[in-house]
């Protein structure tokens, strides 16, 4: 191995693996990476769920350039600069109504953890504090931090961990073999699924409860579209118990289920909303909390005057380049249009990955949106197939995401009908391979 791929510590990546056969970008623009060879590499992932405008968008790199001259840097305690409150009014515009007071930090992980931190102070503040067990899924991811972490649902992200973290009850995933290869919300399941929260509820008692967390769509498992029904069944129950809702959007936020956020898709308006990713079209790391007006005003009220009132947040929260970046990504995206050009394009996306129904490798298939999964038999052992697909992919010029044997798509929101057609095309003549 060269000394120079020694020292990087890669992220999620079987690390000797990787360095035996390192799969290096060394450029993107548009629609492609290029390889250190300078082979290029149609990305159908948004990289990771991020660069939904594509790649190298100048008017981003000009802004971050512009703001780190102007100025490079502030403390976001005790001070602030004019595009931290205009990053958060500009995502503020894309939310529900009254889900408009908005906690910037610097990443998904970051953002899921100070959300935990915001359900449990406001409980507190009304004099509730005693509700501290938080509820979520299996199969969720909701980052790698230690809240996050806690609230995962993913076994391999959990189990070094186990023991440090506080508690959390998991609902049921909603996978159900009753609903493979549905396109969009499958039919079945919903209410039953949801049921699962009033049973967490009669065991546990509502009053020790303060919040459930639900990515909309799961989607680093491998795409799981709620069911008709069961995110407005959540809801109530939340409602009906005093529990708050939280929506971790870092995947689904910013058209990537066909509207800005996949509350607006699904109709449900949770209390608290993270999101990150494609915040700033991927160029900075950005994460942020979108809270309810009434949860934060409870929060400063329960504070005495020239109180800090939430002790909490980071030496980059709001960071000047992170907010030029956000603000020239969020003005890209209104003057192209490109929630509802990605709206337009996801028929055409589902179209295409669902005609791979007829391939026998291929065990299910599920979309909603420019988001979707093809699961694959597994051979070999769980994920074993899907991480040597994934590999042959990028061999045959296409850039996705696999977890276990899903392989999990989500096309930039610019991309054309002939990108996509690209893709299948790869797709197909390295799937046919498979038996
Ligand atoms: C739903 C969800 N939450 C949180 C995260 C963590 O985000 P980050 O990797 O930016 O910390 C992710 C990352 O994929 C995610 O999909």
């Amino acid at each position: 191995m060269p000394a120079t791929l020694e020292h990087y510590w890669l992220p999620f990546t079987p690390n000797r693996d990787f360095k035996r056969e390192p799969r290096v970008f060394s450029r993107a623009a548009g629609l492609y990476y290029y390889d250190t060879a300078g082979r290029p590499i149609l990305d159908a992932v948004s990289g990771l769920f991020a660069t939904a405008a594509g790649h190298g968008r100048e008017e981003i790199a000009r802004a971050v350039y512009e703001q780190l001259l102007e100025l490079d840097f502030t403390s976001s305690f005790y001070r602030a600069h004019p595009l931290a409150f205009e990053a958060a009014s500009r995502v503020a515009g894309l939310l529900p109504a009254g889900l408009d007071r908005v906690f910037l930090v610097n990443s998904g992980s970051e953002a899921v953890d100070t959300a935990i931190k915001i359900a449990l102070a406001w409980h507190r503040a009304r004099g509730d504090g005693q509700r501290k067990l938080l509820i979520s899924r299996e199969r969720a991811y909701h980052g790698v931090n230690l809240g996050g972490t806690a609230l995962g649902g993913l076994i391999n992200n959990r189990r070094a961990f186990a023991g440090v973290l506080p508690a959390v009850a998991h609902l049921r995933h909603t996978w159900r073999a009753d609903n493979i290869f549905s396109r969009g919300q499958p039919e079945a399941g919903g209410e039953e699924l949801a049921h699962d929260l009033q049973r967490l509820i009669d065991l546990h008692g509502a009053e020790n409860i303060a919040a459930v967390f639900i990515e909309p769509v799961a989607g680093s498992t491998g795409v799981l579209v709620p069911p008709k029904g069961y995110l407005e069944r959540v809801r109530a129950i939340c409602d009906q118990h005093g529990l708050l809702l939280v929506f971790d959007e870092v995947i689904c936020g910013f058209g990537r289920t066909g509207k800005a956020f996949a509350a607006q898709t699904f109709g449900v308006r949770p209390d608290i909303l993270t999101m990150a990713k494609a915040i700033t079209n991927g160029a900075q790391p950005m994460g942020a909390v979108a809270v309810d007006r009434r949860i934060h005003d409870d929060i400063l009220a329960a504070a005495p005057d020239e109180a800090i009132e939430f002790f909490h947040g980071y030496t980059w929260s709001g960071h000047p380049a992170a907010c030029a970046a956000s603000v020239a990504a969020l003005d890209l995206y209104a003057y192209e249009d490109l929630f509802a050009r990605g709206e337009a394009l996801a028929p055409h996306f589902a179209e295409g990955l669902h005609a791979f129904a007829d391939l026998p490798a291929v065990a299910d298939i599920r979309s909603i949106g420019l988001l979707g999964a093809i699961e694959l038999k597994p051979a070999g052992g769980p994920g074993k197939r899907g991480y040597a697909v994934q590999k042959a992919l990028f061999d045959a010029g296409l850039h996705i995401k696999s977890t276990g044997d899903a392989l999990i798509f989500a096309p930039a929101l610019v991309s054309g009908q002939a990108h996509l057609d690209e893709a299948f095309s790869i797709l197909r003549r390295v799937l046919s391979a498979l038996r």
